[in-house]
């Protein structure tokens, strides 16, 4: 079911919002749904562009070298929220870049401005793209069913991710 596109949008949004963040792990409640998920790993490839740094598999192997080394995603502890955050904010005095387009005009990030940002040695690059938070969402849904918590990739994972065998499968041994 897709919640997200009831009608009642704001207040239903904001009761699902309290109802997935109660828990101590929120990512662990919500059913993920599988075009979702698709979507999201859609828009990590293409329009977040988040594999030039993260791998396609979101372990750091990143596929552009001369980008920054991307934080290992399979191995984060963050949960559903943190992951949603540092999507929207990117991370302070680190290259991961904040994808949120407002994120560093009105404080809703780590309560900081651009003119704050100046004061890190490690300056935060411009994101391939901004995202909405629907996108976000989305490409949280993508990280929780195949990338967070899933272990090295292996050639069934492989197979699995892309849900037949395909050429960069051939990479792991069978
Ligand atoms: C320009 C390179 C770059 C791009 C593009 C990029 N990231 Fe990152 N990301 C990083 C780096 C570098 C870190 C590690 C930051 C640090 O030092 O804490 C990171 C950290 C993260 C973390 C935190 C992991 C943790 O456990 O703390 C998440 C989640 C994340 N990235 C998700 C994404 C997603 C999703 C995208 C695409 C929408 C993306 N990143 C695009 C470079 C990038």
């Amino acid at each position: 079911m897709r919640l997200r596109s009831l009608s009642g949008a704001p207040v239903a949004a904001a009761i699902i919002a309290v109802a997935f963040s109660a828990g101590a792990q929120g990512q662990d409640q919500k059913p993920l749904d599988a075009a979702d998920v698709a979507d999201g790993m859609r828009l990590y490839q293409q329009k977040g562009n988040c594999q030039t740094c993260h791998g396609w598999a979101g372990d750091g192997r990143k596929t552009d070298s001369q980008m920054p080394d991307g934080a290992n995603l399979r191995d984060t502890k963050l949960n559903r929220a943190g992951l949603v955050l540092t999507i929207k904010c990117g991370r302070l005095n680190s290259q991961m870049p904040a994808f949120d387009k407002f994120a560093y005009s009105d404080g809703r990030c780590y309560g900081k401005t651009q003119a704050d940002l100046k004061s890190y040695p490690t300056r935060m690059p411009d994101p391939p793209a901004t995202l909405q938070q629907r996108e976000i969402d989305l490409i949280t849904d993508f990280l929780i069913a195949k990338i967070v918590g899933k272990g090295p990739m292996n050639h069934a994972k492989c197979v699995e991710f892309w849900g037949s065998e395909t050429d960069v499968c051939k990479e792991f041994p069978k």
